[in-house]
This record gives structure tokens, sequence and C-alpha cells, in this order.
């Protein structure tokens, strides 16, 4: 028997998690070893080009998060959106209304015996996660990243693609670590701080931070532009 599910977010991470799912499919690997038959998209505010995208692939948009909430008994969901807080708030949501979030794994990735992964987690194709690793719940390894030697993150991060988080690291709840970043060995990084792509990281950072450039230091947020991060993100949000 598949398992039904809903995909959340139609934008770009939205899609490359859709791409996980069929990959588990084809090859029956994923968390719950069944085939996960998605029932189609939920977005509050797709672009109309995404859902094009989404339309050529045979996947229909089901309308928003209160939508479903409001006409659908509870049911299985799969998370694809990147950014952290967002990803919280949606989370919370559907959890808090009985739905049940679904961890997929790319059956690329290489698992090494990892202490834990939290429900709702997605690891992406190529992610190298080694050993005694812990993931708290939803956290999200795009392609390519790579988790080393005992390392925790906590509920919420995301780790973008390419991005080395080395051994031994504390990532605290709700942290974004920006594309090809580097974590150096034993650092903390705090609550909701996030770390530009390309950044590479030689000192624990505290809560609430944004750090970039190589090595990283703390910016002044008023510089930035916003402290989120990518388009999908910014269409579930209007
Ligand atoms: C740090 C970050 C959050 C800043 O975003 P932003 O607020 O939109 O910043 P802006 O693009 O307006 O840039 C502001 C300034 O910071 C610089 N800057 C931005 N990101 C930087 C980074 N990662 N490293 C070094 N400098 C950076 C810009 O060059 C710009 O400097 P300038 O005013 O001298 O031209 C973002 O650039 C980032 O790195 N996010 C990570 C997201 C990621 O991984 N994206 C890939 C998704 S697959």
């Amino acid at each position: 028997m598949p398992i039904e599910a809903v995909l959340i977010g139609a934008g770009g991470f939205g899609r490359e998690v859709l791409d996980v799912v069929e990959a588990c499919n084809a090859s029956q690997r994923h968390g719950t070893d069944k085939y996960i038959r998605l029932l189609g998209v939920v977005d509050d505010s797709p672009s109309d080009v995404n859902l094009n995208r989404l339309k050529d692939r045979g996947y229909d948009h089901l309308g928003g998060v209160e939508d479903i909430l409001a006409q659908k008994t509870a049911g299985n969901f799969v998370l694809g959106i990147g950014d952290p807080k967002v990803k919280r708030g949606v989370a919370e949501r559907l959890e808090n209304a009985g739905w049940h979030p679904m961890t997929v794994v790319h059956p690329s990735a290489v698992v090494g015996s990892v202490r834990a992964i939290g429900a709702g987690a997605i690891i992406c194709g190529g992610v190298q996660l080694s050993t005694n690793t812990r993931l708290g719940r939803h956290v999200h390894l795009n392609p390519n990243s790579t988790i080393g030697h005992d390392t925790v993150l906590e509920d919420f991060v995301s780790v973008n693609p390419g991005a080395i988080v080395s051994g031994d690291v504390l990532v605290q709840s709700r942290t974004l670590i920006g594309a090809g970043a580097i974590i150096l060995q034993q650092l903390s990084i705090g609550e909701d701080a996030l770390v530009g792509a390309g950044a590479c990281v030689t000192r624990s950072v505290a809560a609430d931070t944004v750090v970039i450039g190589v090595p990283a230091r703390p910016v002044d947020h008023s510089i930035l532009t916003a402290a989120n991060t990518s388009r999908e993100v910014q269409e579930i949000d209007e």
C-alpha cells in the first residue's frame, strides 16, 4: 500500500524535494520503506511559472496551508521549504492539526551510523552524513552537503548545497548554513543564526547572528536587504 502525502512548497526547494521523493520511490529506499504517492502540492502563493512546472510533472496545486487544514482530514506531509523560520511556522500549524511529517532520504546519500534522524528530515542527493551524528526535526540537508562525525543539528536547521559542517559541531535550532560554507570542527552555532554562502567559520557564532566571509565575521543586519535566502520562501510568505 502506498503512503499518501502532500508536498508543501512549490518553489525551487519544494521541487527538489519532489525529486528526492521520486528517487526514493524508484529505489524503494526512504524513511518508511514504502512508496509515497504525492496527492499534489500545497503553497500559499505559488508563481504561475512554478505551477506550470509542477503541472508538466503531473502535480496539481491543492491550495494554501489553510485550505488543506480546512478541507482535508489530517494526513502526511513532506515539507519543501528552505527557510528555517518559515518551515517551523508551517510545520507547527500542520502538526498541531494532527498532520504527520515524513522523512525522506535520497538513495544516493551516504548515511553513517547516525544516532537519530528527526521526523520530517529531508536528506538530498549526494549528502554525506558521518558517524554518530544527530539530526533534529525538520532538518534539511541540501545536495552534496557534508555533516561530520559527532555533529548535532537541532530542529529546523537547513544546510544549503555543498556546505561542510565539520566534526563535533553543534548547530542550534533554526539556523541556516549557506551554500558552500565551511564550519570548522568543535564549534557551536547559536539559534536563529545565518552563515552566509561561502563563509569559513573559525569561531563559534552567537545566536541570532549573521556571519559572512573568510574567515567569517558577524555582519550588521542593517546592511543586509533581508535575512532570507530563497525565492520559494518569499513566494510562500507573500
Ligand atoms: C548573507 C546573506 C543572507 C545576505 O543576503 P542579503 O541581505 O540579500 O544581502 P545583499 O545581497 O543585499 O548584499 C549585501 C552586501 O553583503 C554582501 N554579501 C552578501 N552575501 C554575502 C556573502 N555570502 N559573503 C560575503 N558578502 C556577501 C554583498 O556583496 C553586499 O555587499 P555590497 O553592499 O558591498 O555590494 C546572503 O547573501 C547569503 O549568503 N545567504 C545564504 C543563502 C544561500 O546559501 N543561498 C544559496 C541557496 S541555494
